[in-house]
């Protein structure tokens, strides 16, 4: 594939904006360092958590954050991002994910879970289960998570769920409904927006990994960045991606405020604010 012409006129390796970032370059200011923290603490604790925020706020990443950080002598993560599914098809798709053998009947597949949970216990290791896009799990997955985490007349935790998801995933959870669920997720964190500091370091940290610096980006233009993406890292991404191509086509050295506006006016999500 032929680099495109905006790459070669800023001189940038890759698109500074591409959700494609290694684990370990992923961005870590101290706000996100913390909550990966609180996350090992939670797992080490081997309690089971749950995590909101709203799209595009950087939930998925720091979930790889934590994979990263975790040690992996003691964890076994397995990640689930298929919520979509009825009890049965959840646990059929949870077995596969483990490597074991899917059976025909809930019961068996229930069992066959709770088995590995208990075959792992046995050698220290600690399973953890990460539930993301969990704000569209069935009702009645909801309803029968919590009978997985007990073990041995509940007095043991054996497994960690981690259950991620948009707001009103934390909303379905309050209902009277999931409250045995929701009594069990010791730990509750949410992710939220930028501040503008933290806008101008993501947007320099983006552009100087693909070989750009932040004098690319006029310090109005960042502002107005910041201020029309709500500091969401995803819209960041889309509109910063939008006014360097913009920038490029005019053969302009930097992105000025006016490259941004011609960004979020060609955004639908933008324009119609
Ligand atoms: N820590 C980070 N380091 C680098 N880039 C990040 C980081 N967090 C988020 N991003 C950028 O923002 C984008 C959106 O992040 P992410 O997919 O984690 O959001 P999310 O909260 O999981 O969204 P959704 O609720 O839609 O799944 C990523 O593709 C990436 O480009
Ligand atoms: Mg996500």
């Amino acid at each position: 594939m032929s680099t495109p012409a905006w790459l070669s006129h800023f001189g940038f390796r890759e698109p500074p904006f591409s959700k494609e970032i290694p684990d370990a370059d992923l961005w870590l200011p101290p706000s996100k360092a913390t909550l990966v923290s609180d996350l090992v603490d939670a797992l080490e604790e081997r309690a089971s958590v749950l995590l909101t925020g709203d799209p595009g706020v950087g939930k998925t990443c720091v979930l790889r954050a934590l994979k990263k950080r975790l040690p992996n002598a003691g964890f076994r993560l397995t990640y689930c991002h298929n919520a979509t599914l009825g009890r049965r098809d959840f646990y059929r798709q949870l077995c596969l994910a483990l490597g074991l053998t899917p059976s025909a009947t809930a019961a068996a597949l229930f069992y066959a879970i709770s088995s590995h949970v208990q075959d792992l216990g046995k050698d220290q290791v600690h399973p953890v289960f990460l539930l993301d896009e969990a704000h569209l799990l069935h009702l009645d997955t909801l309803d029968h998570l919590h009978i997985l985490l007990n073990y041995n007349w509940d007095s043991r935790a054996l497994l960690s769920l981690l259950l991620v998801g948009l707001p009103e995933l934390q909303d379905r959870l309050a209902l009277r409904r999931n409250r045995s669920l929701y009594s069990r997720l010791h730990h509750r964190f949410t992710v939220g927006p930028l501040t503008i500091a933290d806008t101008i370091a993501y947007v320099e940290l983006r552009l100087k990994q693909a070989g750009g610096t932040l004098d690319l980006v006029a310090p109005e233009a960042l502002a107005r960045l910041h201020e029309s993406t709500s500091g969401v890292l995803r819209e960041i991404d889309r509109i910063a991606g939008a006014a360097l191509r913009d920038a490029a086509r005019k053969k302009r050295r930097a992105i000025d405020c006016d490259a941004i506006d011609r960004a979020l006016q060609s955004d639908p999500a933008h324009a119609a604010a």
